[in-house]
């Protein structure tokens, strides 16, 4: 009897602990997982929330999703080449993946369609809809251009958070695709939406996203608020087909690279195992050929506020940045605008011919304070922005610009390389 007392009380003191520990996660998890909600935007006979991404070589396929209330049984993509746009059109068939948010009121289910298109030329226009054949439904058509198979000029778009505040990070996304029609592809880097696994977020991102990721791909990377509060970003997964070519230590697409044109981008997974991606990241930035090489991941080596410092990934991944000289990484997560000279081994380089920039910035509205640093040259907070990229190849120049959603131009720097 006495033993029996022992252990209970035992039982207890530990689980008292555990909660003092853990409440914070405890509460969000369950409020999470139990919370009925609704969405404004549920799915129906029309294709909707159309979004292109890179699942293949940039130069020779185009993967196309989009999204259909479950009464809708096939999925098919219809193409030709902008400069043939009398002939016949091709036609693609999609795979079907059903997405199940259980904790919707209305539209608990949707089907997402999936198309790889393969074969095509690069540096081609190419028109395309989305839909039904069974149906009868169909997207409006839309444009995409292929990559290049040489080193050209290009620019494309890089933002931070998304997350909160979808309907003001619509108006940048307007505003990125009036200034810079032309976009290669739009580059995030992570928190797309604020909880990973709710649907009705990302109904809401992919609507504020209209007329932009049907033309231009989204290449994203992995927040932590795409994990939501699981072990996994199944969501993110199931609604965005990216490249299997990441580290064989992860799951697949958490982690992948592609090239366009002149330049190479390592997309890395900073929620998780960085140490087990760290062999892959050198194994892509070794590669010969690249005159740019950018990075992206969510947790920034150098963070905008004190208290949000990443020390093990500046120690794991920096170093490699330097050796193989990284011209720019592409960060979030700090919800502020944050840009340093170039770096190298933790301190100013000379030049971005010695050293790399490190950007933060948000797109969403959600803000925190900065913090001074002095490996900062430019550092503000409380503005969402969007980022052009322009890339030339004569003379091998890259000028980059940050702008408010009302086109000033927040912060902007050119690197010029030879050869
Ligand atoms: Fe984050």
């Amino acid at each position: 009897m006495k033993r029996r007392l022992l252990y209970t009380f035992a039982a207890l003191a530990v689980a008292a602990v555990l909660v003092s520990q853990f409440k914070g996660k405890v509460v969000a998890w369950y409020v999470d997982n139990h919370t009925v909600r609704t969405t404004a935007l549920p799915s129906s006979g029309q294709p909707d929330q159309v979004c292109l991404t890179w699942s293949g070589d940039p130069r020779a396929t185009q993967t196309i999703e989009w999204r259909t209330a479950p009464a809708v049984p096939d999925g098919w993509v219809q193409y030709r080449e902008k400069a043939d746009a009398n002939n016949t059109p091709a036609e693609a068939e999609a795979t079907l993946t059903s997405v199940n948010d259980r904790l919707l009121q209305n539209d608990q289910l949707i089907h997402r369609f999936t198309s790889v298109l393969h074969g095509l030329k690069p540096a081609t226009a190419y028109q395309y809809r989305a839909g039904s054949k069974q149906q009868d439904h169909w997207s409006d058509w839309a444009e995409f251009t292929t990559a290049p198979d040489k080193p050209v000029g290009f620019s494309f778009v890089y933002m931070g958070d998304p997350q909160i505040g979808l309907d003001s990070w619509g108006k940048l996304m307007q505003a990125a695709e009036q200034r810079c029609p032309t976009a290669a592809f739009y580059a995030i880097a992570g928190d797309q939406v604020d909880n990973g696994n709710r649907r009705d977020q990302w109904d809401d991102f992919f609507d504020a996203a209209r007329g932009v990721l049907d033309r231009h791909p989204l290449v994203p990377c992995l927040g932590n608020h795409d994990y939501g509060k699981r072990l996994a970003p199944e969501m993110y997964l199931q609604l965005l087909t990216l490249p299997e070519n990441g580290p064989k230590t992860l799951p697949a697409e958490h982690a992948y690279s592609f090239r366009f044109a002149g330049a190479l981008f390592v997309v890395l997974d900073s929620n998780q195992a960085l140490k087990e991606q760290t062999p892959w990241l050198e194994e892509q930035l070794a590669q010969p050929g690249p005159t740019w090489k950018f990075v992206m991941y969510h947790h920034p080596a150098y963070s905008s506020k004190g208290t949000r410092d990443n020390e093990e990934l500046r120690q794991l991944w920096t170093p490699l940045f330097d050796k193989y000289h990284v011209d720019v990484a592409l960060q979030g997560h700090d919800h502020a605008y944050l840009r340093t000279y170039p770096m190298k081994e933790g301190k100013r380089a000379q030049s971005a011919k010695d050293g790399v920039y490190y950007i933060v910035s948000v797109s969403g509205t959600k803000y925190y304070e900065q913090t001074q640093h002095d490996y900062a040259e430019i550092a503000f907070t409380k503005t969402s922005t969007y980022q052009i990229f322009d890339v030339t190849t004569d003379p091998n120049r890259l000028t980059y610009r940050a702008y408010d959603v009302q086109g000033n131009v927040k912060d902007e720097f050119t690197i010029d390389k030879q050869g």
